[in-house]
C-alpha cells in the first residue's frame, strides 16, 4: 500500500455491492434499460424531493435494509471513489476541493506531485482530518507520489497507481473520477449520487473522438521521452528526431483527462488477463499527454466495452479561442453559463477564483473551510450544519440532481448515445 496516513478502509463493505460479472445486461438491451430508468429518474425526481433511499440503519441491518430497498424499487447508493491530483503548493487548493465534493460514503485519494516536498503532503493530510473532524477515513493522502508531468507519460502513469490504490482500497465504489486541484463541483454529491444510483453501473463518462487533426503532428507522431519516469529529480520531457507512422492495429482517440469510468473497465485496465490495456500503455509511453488518450482508445477497442462509453465527461470546459487547444480559465462572468449546464464538474479555475465563493454560495451551499452539507449532516453547534454525522445513506438531493438527470438523459437517447460513441471518421 502506497498511501499514507494508513486508514483502513471502511469497516461495513457490505453497504454498496456493486453489479455482479453476471450483470445480465446485454449490450443491446441497453439502451431499452437507459430510457426506462431514466424514465423513473425523472418520474422520482418530478413526484418527490427529498428522496432518501434505504432509511437509516444500524450497520448490522444494512444487507437487509438494501434488500429491503432493492425489493421496494428503491435504488441503491453508489459510492466514488474521487483521485485528486495536483502539484507542488496545490494542498490548499486540493482541501478546498476535497470539501465541496466530500460525501461519507464516497473514497477519496489525493496525490501531490513528486516535486512537492513532503511536508506539503503532511499539511495536508492533518488540514484534512482537522476540516473533516476526525470523521476522514475514506480520506487517504497517497505517501509514495509519482512526478505527474502532464507533457509525458507520467501523469497517465499517476492516475493508474490512483486508480490501483483505489481498487485496493475499497471493494465497493461503483465509479472512478479523476480531477484535477483546479476542477470544481456543480452539483452536490448528494445530487451526483442520487441520480448515478439510477443509471448501469458500467456506464463509462469520457470525452471523446478520433478526429486527430493538428495532433497528428505535434501529438500522435512525435517520439518523446519523460524522464519523470526513470530520474529522481525533475527534468521535463525531451522529443527524439524521428517520428513514427499512425498505428493500425488499432483506432487512435483522444479527449480530454478528466474522465468517470466504471470499477468494471478501471479492473479490466489494471488487472485483466486482456493484454489490450498494457500493449496501448506501452505504446503511448512515448508520446506526448497520454492521459488524453489512453482511457479513450482502450475503452474504444475493447468490444466488451465499446457499448458502454457516453461522449461527455459532465464536465464544463471551455476552449482558449486562440489555440483551442487548452481549455479557458473560468470566471464570475461564466458562473451563470456554469449554472445553467446542468453538469457536474467544471474545469478549469485559477486558485481561489471569486467565481469558486459565487459556486460555494449559490450551488453547493458551502460555507468556507465547511464540507458541503448533505442528508448525512444531522446538524451541530456552532453554526455548522454537519457537526454531528448521521447515515451517509440518507441522501437530500436538489434542484440541481434535475438539471443532471435531464442532461444525462439527453446524452443517453438512442440517437445520442451510439451516433458519438467511438466513431471512426
Ligand atoms: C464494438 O466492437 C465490436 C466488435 O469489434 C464492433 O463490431 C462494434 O462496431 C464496436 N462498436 C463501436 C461503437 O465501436
Ligand atoms: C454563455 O453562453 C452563451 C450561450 O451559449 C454564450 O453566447 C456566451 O458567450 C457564454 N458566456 C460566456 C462568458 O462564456
Amino acid at each position: 500500500m502506497h498511501s499514507t496516513p494508513p486508514h483502513p478502509p471502511p469497516p461495513h463493505p457490505q453497504s454498496f455491492p456493486h453489479n455482479s460479472p453476471k450483470d445480465p445486461r446485454g449490450h443491446p438491451l441497453l439502451c431499452v434499460l437507459l430510457l426506462s430508468l431514466l424514465s423513473l429518474l425523472l418520474l422520482l425526481l418530478s413526484l418527490s424531493s427529498p428522496h432518501s433511499p434505504p432509511p437509516p440503519s444500524s450497520s448490522s441491518s444494512d444487507a437487509a435494509a438494501s434488500a429491503a430497498a432493492a425489493a421496494a424499487g428503491v435504488a441503491e447508493i453508489p459510492s466514488i471513489a474521487y483521485l485528486i491530483s495536483g502539484r507542488s503548493g496545490d494542498g490548499d487548493r486540493i482541501l478546498r476541493l476535497l470539501l465541496a465534493a466530500y460525501h461519507p460514503g464516497n473514497l477519496y485519494l489525493l496525490h501531490l506531485d513528486r516535486a512537492a516536498p513532503r511536508a506539503q503532503r503532511e499539511r495536508l493530510a492533518r488540514a484534512a482530518r482537522a476540516a473533516l473532524r476526525g470523521g476522514a477515513r475514506n480520506v487517504h493522502v497517497v505517501g509514495e507520489p509519482d512526478f505527474a508531468n502532464p507533457r509525458g507519460a507520467s501523469a497517465l502513469a499517476a492516475a493508474l497507481h490512483g486508480a490501483a490504490v483505489l481498487l485496493r482500497l475499497s471493494p465497493r465504489w461503483g465509479w472512478f473520477v479523476n480531477l484535477d486541484a483546479s476542477d470544481y463541483p456543480l452539483v452536490t454529491q448528494d445530487d451526483l449520487l442520487h441520480v448515478f444510483s439510477f443509471l448501469p453501473k458500467d456506464l463509462n463518462f469520457i470525452q471523446h473522438s478520433s478526429y486527430i487533426g493538428w495532433r497528428e503532428s505535434r501529438r500522435i507522431r512525435p517520439i518523446i521521452v519523460d524522464p519523470g519516469l526513470y530520474l529522481s529529480t525533475r527534468a521535463d520531457v525531451f522529443y527524439a528526431t524521428q517520428k513514427r507512422e499512425l498505428p493500425d492495429a488499432y483506432k487512435l482517440f483522444t479527449g480530454d483527462s478528466s474522465v468517470i469510468l466504471s470499477r468494471k473497465f478501471i479492473e479490466y485496465c489494471i488487472l485483466g488477463t486482456n493484454n489490450l490495456p498494457r500493449t496501448l500503455l506501452m505504446y503511448y509511453s512515448n508520446m506526448p499527454s497520454p492521459h488524453l488518450n489512453y482511457f479513450h482508445t482502450v475503452l474504444c477497442n475493447s468490444p466488451e466495452f465499446n457499448r458502454t462509453v457516453v461522449n461527455h465527461n459532465l464536465h464544463y470546459v471551455t476552449w482558449d479561442m486562440s489555440s483551442r487547444k487548452e481549455p479557458r480559465l473560468l470566471t464570475l462572468d461564466d458562473v451563470a453559463n456554469l449554472t445553467r449546464s446542468g453538469v457536474a464538474f467544471a474545469t478549469q479555475f485559477a486558485k481561489d477564483d471569486p467565481a469558486l465563493d459565487r459556486i460555494d454560495q449559490e450551488i453547493l451551499g458551502r460555507g468556507p473551510g465547511r464540507v458541503v452539507p448533505g442528508g448525512w449532516c444531522l446538524g451541530g453547534g456552532r453554526g455548522d450544519p454537519c457537526s454531528k454525522w448521521g447515515s451517509p445513506n440518507v441522501l437530500r438531493p436538489g434542484r440541481r440532481a434535475m438539471d443532471l438527470a435531464n442532461a444525462i438523459a439527453q446524452l443517453l437517447t438512442p440517437e445520442n448515445l451510439y451516433s458519438h460513441q467511438c466513431i471512426w471518421d
